[in-house]
């Protein structure tokens, strides 16, 4: 592991942004979360001073180990590229830039469905299935992490796919369910469509669901009728936080090897 302490996670929502320091022995919070509410406007710099802030709180236990944050959005190299759900100044915002300097040290910034499809086949739900993983949250937008043998293949925007002649995600997401009022039957035909659509394209060993709703699964899961296994995520809203801890700490080893090497 890079660095003494414990590796912080830090999960950015629309509604709250939170973070705990991470045991990745166990795949747990190492000691109880942080929540702030996520400022209005959302801009980046305000969502950075509060993920500063966070940093901060933890700084004891940290010390000086990684710290990883998720983002709503599309992220290459550290760069924010795309923003449904969020402020719209995110887009080619150099996110892991700007926090490197505002917190002194390297920061990794990944997509937040990324970060909790690592997390469940870390320490949840997937349990280390080799194949194709697909991971989906269910939340205001629907998130996607794709990945195969263990190792992720970043920012899969399958909740755009598209469906019945529109977006996916704006048919599917819970959001969708919430503002038209549908009921669980309801819901879950448009989730059967969305579901049979994706595994017509990639046929995955096994779909997770995360995000809030999956606390309900029980009311949704059992009416979908297709032919991969499908499964709630475990970890629930803890998902996004350690992932992005794990993946803070395994991306700050890769670069270590690399410039080893040279
Ligand atoms: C975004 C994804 C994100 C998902 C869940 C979608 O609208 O495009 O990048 O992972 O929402 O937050």
């Amino acid at each position: 592991m890079a660095g003494k302490g414990l590796p912080l996670g830090i999960d950015v929502g629309g509604s709250g942004i939170k973070g705990a320091p991470v045991d990745l022995g166990k795949g747990a919070f190492a000691a109880n979360r942080l929540r702030t509410e996520t400022p209005q406007p959302a801009t980046p710099e305000a969502v950075c001073a509060v993920i500063a802030d966070i940093v901060g709180h933890f700084g004891e236990a940290r010390g000086d180990a990684p710290v990883g944050v998720t983002i709503p959005g599309v992220v290459r190299h550290g760069v924010v590229q795309t923003a449904a759900n969020i402020d719209t100044s995110w887009i080619g915002f150099d996110a892991e830039a700007y926090l490197a300097k505002e917190i002194g040290r390297p920061v990794h910034v990944v997509n937040d469905a990324d970060a909790a499809g690592v997390a469940e086949l870390e320490y949840g739900a997937g349990d280390h299935t080799k194949g194709l993983v697909i991971l989906t949250t269910l939340g205001t937008g629907i998130g996607t992490a794709l990945l195969y043998d263990g190792e992720l293949i970043p920012n899969a925007e399958l909740g755009h796919i598209e469906m019945n002649g529109g977006d996916a995600e704006r048919q599917a997401a819970q959001s969708a369910q919430e503002r038209e009022n549908l009921s669980w039957e309801q819901w879950a035909a448009r989730l059967h469509d969305y579901y049979t659509h994706l595994e017509s394209l990639l046929w995955p060993e096994l779909f997770l669901v995360g995000g809030g709703v999956s606390t309900n699964a029980d009311k949704f899961l059992p009416l979908l009728d297709i032919r991969t296994p499908i499964k709630a995520a475990t970890l629930r809203n803890k998902a996004g936080i350690i992932g992005a801890a794990h993946l803070a700490v395994t991306e700050a080893a890769k670069a270590k090897a690399k410039s080893g090497k040279k």
